[in-house]
């Protein structure tokens, strides 16, 4: 398929190039409409496949609609979509750019929507420790460092309950760049500090573009 040369350029700037977080949020606000439609064109399958994970991850619950779901960072809620297609209907989105997360919104696939950035060290007022049975990362982590810093996660296992799940899907080929290696330090850093266990790593294929995607299954310990 011929993609349009902003398309391309959109994603390059807010994942490649070294735009800066400040840069990567004034492309996010100018994309936001027009973000899904963009990805969905260049192949992008991260969202439904981490949201297969944590249905299979959760291994055949009856009723979806109680597990309480953090989608971070939301974006425009393709996550949201994906976990209110199979049931998961008690889901929050957090995200730092306001303009994708009113896109988000008028998708109505969320409880409640928390304008916040992480990695301030600080955790967002909206969020308590132990409120939640799952944490969805995709799309989190950008090659050029634009986007989550590694070290929320120590946030984001404080605020999931013990036995919950983070579960965290990224380009393989991202895992190759120094933002990767920080991501599989800061699991294995939490892994042995006994704060969460990695269950399993898995791959698949068609994450993006024809990129396959590498997912960490992690649970908070009890
Ligand atoms: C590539 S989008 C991914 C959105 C969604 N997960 C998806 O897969 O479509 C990245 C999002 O990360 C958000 N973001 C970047 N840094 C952030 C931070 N420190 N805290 C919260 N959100 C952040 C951006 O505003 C943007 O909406």
């Amino acid at each position: 398929m011929m993609l349009a040369e902003d398309t391309n350029n959109q994603f390059d700037k807010v994942a490649s190039v070294p735009v800066g977080y400040a840069g990567s949020q004034a492309v996010y606000s100018t994309w936001a409409t027009k973000y899904e439609e963009d990805m969905t064109n260049m192949g992008y399958n991260g969202p439904r496949q981490i949201v297969a994970l944590m249905h299979a991850a959760l291994g055949g619950v009856t009723d979806p609609s109680s597990v309480r779901v953090l989608d971070v960072p939301a974006g425009t809620g393709m996550v949201g979509s994906e976990l209110q297609k199979l049931g998961y209907t008690n889901a929050d989105g957090l995200d730092a750019n306001p303009d994708m997360l009113k896109v988000a919104e008028n998708k109505q696939v969320y409880q409640r929507l928390i304008e916040a950035k992480l990695g301030t060290g600080q955790l967002p007022v909206d969020l308590e420790p132990n409120m939640y049975d799952a944490v969805l990362l995709v799309g989190a982590f950008s090659q050029n460092g634009t986007h989550l810093p590694c070290k929320c996660l120590e946030d984001l296992v404080q605020i999931t309950k013990p036995g919950g799940l983070i579960i965290v899907g990224t380009g393989s080929e991202t895992l190759q760049s120094d933002v990767g290696a920080a991501l599989v330090a800061t699991l294995q850093d939490l892994q042995e500090r006994a704060l969460l266990s990695i269950i399993d790593k898995t791959t698949r294929s068609g994450y993006f573009r024809d990129w396959e995607g590498t997912f960490f299954v992690c649970r908070v310990t009890s």
